[in-house]
């Protein structure tokens, strides 16, 4: 997967990208990140990327030169892959989109400053708009750095598990069940039985039965899309009956 970013704080991208398992990806070959600082693409002589606004009303607004030149000068007019801009504007990121964003082998992201790009951006050069939730930031940077997280950790071998994110909160359409490592006993805080008895399908059926307990207290919002048995539904359906008897 190759990812290349617009930014103009070229600074916040690093970072994040040259640790754990980003870092890991990119060494394992499986992940390329190429930053781009968008006033370097700026042709005047001061590098001027944001102006006011026609019309007034405050604030600045990124130019559509610099942003044009910055990403028609690293992939061509036009380019052949997403443009994504992130913005509060945007189809809102899920893992749904996270995994639809893991097939393609090529993607740009522009990171939106100020109050916002051009709309001439927005019309002629990006291909699609998210936002990672219903809140401003003061720029796509960090949006920018979850969607290559989120992505990244699809692209098989990225995690050192294979099935690493399979279980994954979210991508069963579920919360994913509770985890216990060692000691086995901690302050008298004892782990589940279940988990200490290496009978793995008492244990796969707990952890199905904890997935969907646990969605259905924090976020019940979830099970009406998510691919439910019928012995999971049997199973709910004894639980908003009584809660305290499912044996889960
Ligand atoms: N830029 C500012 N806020 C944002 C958000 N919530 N999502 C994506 N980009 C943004």
């Amino acid at each position: 997967m190759r990812f290349d970013v617009f930014t103009l704080f070229p600074g916040l991208i690093e970072p994040y990208i040259n640790e754990s398992i980003l870092e890991r990806a990119r060494m394992r070959g499986l992940l390329e990140v190429h930053v781009h600082d968008i006033r370097a693409y700026a042709t005047d002589r001061h590098h001027v990327t944001d102006e006011p606004p026609y019309g007034g009303g405050g604030g600045m607004v990124m130019k559509c030169e610099p942003v044009f030149n910055a990403v028609e000068s690293v992939l061509g007019a036009p380019p052949a892959c997403p443009v994504i801009l992130l913005t509060p504007q945007g189809r809102v990121f899920t893992q749904q989109v996270a995994m639809e964003l893991s097939q393609y082998p090529h993607l740009a992201l522009l990171c939106g400053r100020y109050e916002g790009v051009d709309e001439r951006v927005r019309e002629h050069l990006v291909t699609d708009e998210i936002s990672i939730g219903d809140y401003v930031l003061t720029g796509g940077e960090l949006p920018a750095l979850i969607l290559m997280d989120a992505i990244t950790r699809l692209i098989p071998g990225a995690l050192g598990d294979p099935d690493g994110a399979i279980d994954d909160s979210h991508a069963s359409g579920l919360l994913e069940y509770p985890h216990y490592t060692r000691p086995a006993e901690f302050r008298g805080w004892k782990v589940p039985e279940v988990l200490l008895s290496g009978n793995h399908a008492e244990i796969a059926r707990w952890r199905r039965r904890q997935a969907l307990l646990r969605t259905l207290q924090r976020r019940p919002d979830l099970l009406e899309k998510a691919p439910l048995s019928e012995e999971d539904r049997k199973f709910l359906e004894q639980l908003r009956k009584s809660p305290d008897e499912s044996g889960a």
